[in-house]
């Protein structure tokens, strides 16, 4: 089993962004150094006996302390220990952990109002991601891989595009959001994309309408090309880039983002139908995903995730 560890780990900094979006930064150095692309993390609101389940979040960056990206969101330094001191130590390993989320509700309500200084409970790094070794050797074969994201699903993205970006693989992004506010994170992807496509639904910002249109001429217009998608949003999205991807041929990843219980393979909560017979058609996001092959999974609306 991967490493994973259940820490209580201390807010750097919860920076608001646009469209009820934030970007918080833990200072974790075990649980930084432990992920891989595409795996999540449960977050858990200490002393809130009234949000009591942990709530999922895609890892988005993992970052050295102090360590400022121009043009992304950035971090402050880490924490002063409790003599005040923060050691003249500057280390190139990760020790920031980073989630970009949206407020929806109450767990995220809550989780918005956290300060530097402040602890939560994180367990961490959870999933397999997308960087199982057999889904590494068909990125090898492809031309491009295309991300391809709706709304806060670009937070699944970013470490696997930076990933991909250092083994020389060449790729796009198609992002997609209801309204320009919700395009966050644009900037951070630009190092590691050849160009980026976005689409908001009242066309303020790129496309009018869905990402999948773009997704679907660009398809069309390189047909003799080999790519890879690597997708990750709502379902109506997933299942439109999953038809997509179908009907021209190219292999499709999808990081689904069902309702959680325990994240650790126990309370089959977060079971998804996948193709096959009998009780072994069943498969479970926290632990044999979030990351699946697309015709793994029984698409249609009897395996919608719960919400
Ligand atoms: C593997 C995984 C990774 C995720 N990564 C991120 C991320 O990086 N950033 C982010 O903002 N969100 C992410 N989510 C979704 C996030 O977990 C939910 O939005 C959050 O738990 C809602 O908590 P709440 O208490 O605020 O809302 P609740 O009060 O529990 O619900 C409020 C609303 O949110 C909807 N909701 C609840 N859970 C989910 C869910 N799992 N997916 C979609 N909608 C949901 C409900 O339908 C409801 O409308 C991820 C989910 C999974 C399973
Ligand atoms: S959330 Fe409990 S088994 Fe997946």
């Amino acid at each position: 089993m991967p490493l994973m560890y259940d820490d209580d780990v201390t807010v750097v900094e919860n920076r608001p962004l646009t469209g009820g979006h934030f970007l918080l930064s833990v200072h974790s150095p075990r649980q930084a150094q432990a992920t891989r692309p595409g795996q999540f993390a449960m977050l858990r609101l200490l002393g809130r006996s009234d949000v009591l389940l942990r709530r999922p979040m895609s890892i988005y960056d993992v970052k050295p302390s102090g360590d400022h990206v121009p043009g992304s969101a950035g971090v402050s330094p880490a924490p002063a220990n409790r003599r005040g001191n923060r050691g003249d130590r500057t280390s190139s390993q990760p020790e920031v952990v980073q989630l970009l989320y949206k407020v929806v509700g109450r767990g995220t309500r809550l989780m918005a109002e956290l300060k530097p200084g402040d602890r939560l409970g994180m367990l961490a790094p959870l999933g397999h991601g997308f960087f199982a070794e057999e889904y590494l050797e068909r990125v090898r074969e492809v031309d491009e891989v295309l991300h391809v994201a709706g709304g806060i699903g670009i937070a699944a993205l970013l470490l696997p595009a930076r990933e991909l970006a250092r083994q020389g693989i060449r790729q796009r992004l198609f992002f997609g959001g209801r309204t320009k506010w919700d395009l966050v994170g644009v900037q951070d992807f630009k190092p590691y994309v050849k160009a980026s496509t976005l689409a908001t639904e009242d066309g303020a910002r790129g496309h009018r309408g869905y990402v999948t249109k773009p997704l679907e001429e660009y398809l069309a217009r390189f047909r003799d090309k080999k790519f890879l998608l690597m997708v990750c949003g709502p379902w109506p999205m997933l299942e439109a880039s999953v038809e997509l991807a179908k009907r021209y041929g190219h292999p499709c990843l999808v990081s689904m983002e069902n309702r959680m219980g325990c994240a650790l393979g126990v309370c089959l909560g977060c079971s998804i139908r996948v193709v096959g017979e009998g009780h072994g058609a069943y498969q479970r996001v926290c632990t044999e995903g979030p990351v699946f092959w697309a015709e793994k999974v029984v698409w249609g609306k009897d395996n919608l995730p719960k919400t």
